[in-house]
């Protein structure tokens, strides 16, 4: 569609969590006009759900490289080094710079900040606040100081793509707002410099930690645009979510990995603590091995579900530890004081994402991408628990300086992705949602086969080509834009390419999981699946 109003701005920062704000307050600290928008509110999204977290070699005796080394290993051969280097030696000051903007975390008796520990870690390095509330603090924070910052901020605004001038450049965002006074209606925001902070994608799979806002609204607009996306078929499930019932679909309660940090154990219903033996961390091992083992003494028992058994720590330590965890727990009839809480993994992050480099400079110019939505290359196969905040923080700051840096000017888009061509984009009926959710799961979920991924293809091409046809009718009867169809346009083109990369990728390796190629072939796959979409094929 066309836009009906437009503004301008030197930045818009497109997303409101960790990666979106910190990059916005710095570019606004910089003197660049800069524009947030965000889908719902400032606060919703991913980050404010996070419980564990944030990694940073913060203690005593801790460094950057042992953070550099764990990292590496859970990332299973395919992390960049370089990026990871960049990501664990600047991490710590980036944290010291959080706590300058206003956000508190928790402390030890003697001042210093708390640490725990959690899956692949050899070492206490996870910083929390408000026990299991981390990000719902570091939210907080940022949202405060956005808010008190010079920048514009529209809410309830959704991104539908990318403009460019003439030369393809990256000119800003076509957008469409819902009851925002003004800016109401599909518009744009013309800057020349435009980053992605969207966001997961979790919401293509029934049963995800994520909220429902994390779409892949992100990556399906720099698919759009002909922008780089790298490692799709590697989705971390997270090994212990509250197990809610077979049936229960959306966003599911996360019980931390911390709880395990802090000496939780992994049991079958016999009470049998499974995780020993099969790695040295034991409970502690990078979460896609804790995930596999879950999955496969599931299937070994034909139950639906495992316990994580944490009677031990007493109701003064779950209350004063984990209050979010428990009161999850106890609002689903579950007492973690009194019996083991029934956990079973469910998707939880994209490793993968749009490629950028270590500026968060995409492969469209004047495009950047900064946090879960980004690829720049530390999370590899499988992302390090709690370096997701960590990587937002640190690479939003080097966004920021880069465009500060460069401050490119003002130019004139052309056209949007979804505005020309001979084959616009189809649109998809928001009932879809649920079909296509369920088609991941079955389909390219923990474990997948070169069956299962090729039955969830087919069943996805079939929605694509319902709609295409759909599009080509002069009475459309599904294709009516709204942000509810843009969304599940956005969750069916990064499904489709998410299987895609998932059944060529002919190995298990990481979050990726194969039954039908058990093992890790470096021979072969050492090496990243990159995709391109020419603008107008998608
Ligand atoms: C958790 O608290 O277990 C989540 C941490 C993460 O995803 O990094």
């Amino acid at each position: 569609p066309a836009p009906g109003w437009a503004i301008d701005a030197d930045v818009v920062v497109v997303g409101s969590g960790v990666a979106g704000l910190t990059t916005a307050l710095r570019c606004a600290a910089a003197g660049l006009d800069t524009v947030v928008v965000t889908k719902a509110r400032l606060d919703d999204g991913s980050t404010r759900w996070a419980q564990g977290g944030i990694a940073a070699a913060l203690g005593e005796g801790d460094t950057p490289e042992q953070h550099l080394a764990d990292t590496l290993v859970a990332g299973a051969g395919l992390c960049d080094e370089e990026a990871v280097r960049t990501l664990v030696t600047e991490g710590p000051d980036a944290v010291r710079r959080l706590i300058t903007t206003g956000a508190h975390f928790d402390t030890t008796d003697s001042g210093d900040i708390a640490l725990t520990r959690e899956g692949g870690h050899h070492r206490r390095r996870i910083a929390h606040a408000g026990g299991d509330a981390t990000g719902a603090e570091i939210s907080r924070a940022l949202v405060e100081a956005v808010r008190a910052a010079a920048l514009r901020i529209i809410e309830n605004a959704l991104v539908l793509d990318l403009l460019t001038d003439a030369e393809g450049r990256t000119a800003g965002v076509s957008l469409h707002v819902m009851g925002e006074g003004q800016h109401d209606g599909v518009g744009a925001v013309r800057a020349p410099s435009v980053v992605l902070a969207t966001g997961g994608m979790g919401q293509v799979f029934s049963a995800t930690t994520n909220p429902s806002v994390s779409t892949g609204d992100g990556v399906a607009l720099a698919l759009r645009a002909g922008a780089e996306v790298s490692d799709l078929e590697f989705v971390q499930f997270h090994p212990t979510v509250l197990f809610l019932g077979a049936d229960s679909e959306g966003q599911q309660p996360l019980v931390s990995e911390a709880v395990r940090g802090e000496g939780a154990h992994l049991v079958d219903a016999s009470g049998t603590r499974f995780m020993l033996g099969q790695h040295e961390l034991a409970e502690l091992a990078p979460r896609d091995i804790v995930a596999k083992a879950i999955t496969r003494r599931m299937h070994e028992h034909g139950t639906e579900h495992m316990y994580l058994d944490a009677r031990h720590f007493g109701a003064a330590m779950w209350e004063q530890r984990f209050p979010t965890i428990l009161a999850a727990c106890r609002a689903h009839g579950i007492d973690p004081v009194t019996e083991p809480v029934p956990v079973a993994p469910a998707a939880h992050y994209a490793s993968g994402g749009i490629r950028t480099d270590l500026r968060g400079r995409t492969t469209v110019p004047g495009l950047y991408a900064c946090g879960e939505v980004a690829c720049t290359g530390v999370h590899g196969a499988n992302r390090l628990a709690s370096n997701s905040l960590l990587e937002g923080l640190v690479f939003a700051e080097r966004i920021a300086a880069d465009i500060a840096e460069t401050r490119p000017p003002r130019t004139e888009p052309a056209e949007a992705a979804s505005e020309g061509g001979d084959d616009p984009v189809a649109l998809i009926a928001p009932e879809t949602r649920t079909a296509i959710q369920r088609i991941m799961t079955r389909g390219a979920g923990v474990l997948r086969s070169a069956a299962s991924l090729a039955t969830a293809a087919e069943e996805l091409e079939a929605l694509h080509r319902s709609a295409a046809a759909d599009a080509d009718d002069p009475d459309p009867k599904l294709a009516v834009p709204g942000v509810d169809t843009w969304e599940v346009t956005n969750l069916l083109l990064v499904s489709r390419v998410l299987v895609a990369a998932a059944r060529e990728r002919e190995e298990t390796r990481g979050c990726h999981w194969r039954e039908d190629r058990p093992g890790r072939d470096d021979e072969h796959w050492r090496r990243h699946l990159v995709v391109r979409i020419a603008p107008d094929r998608t």
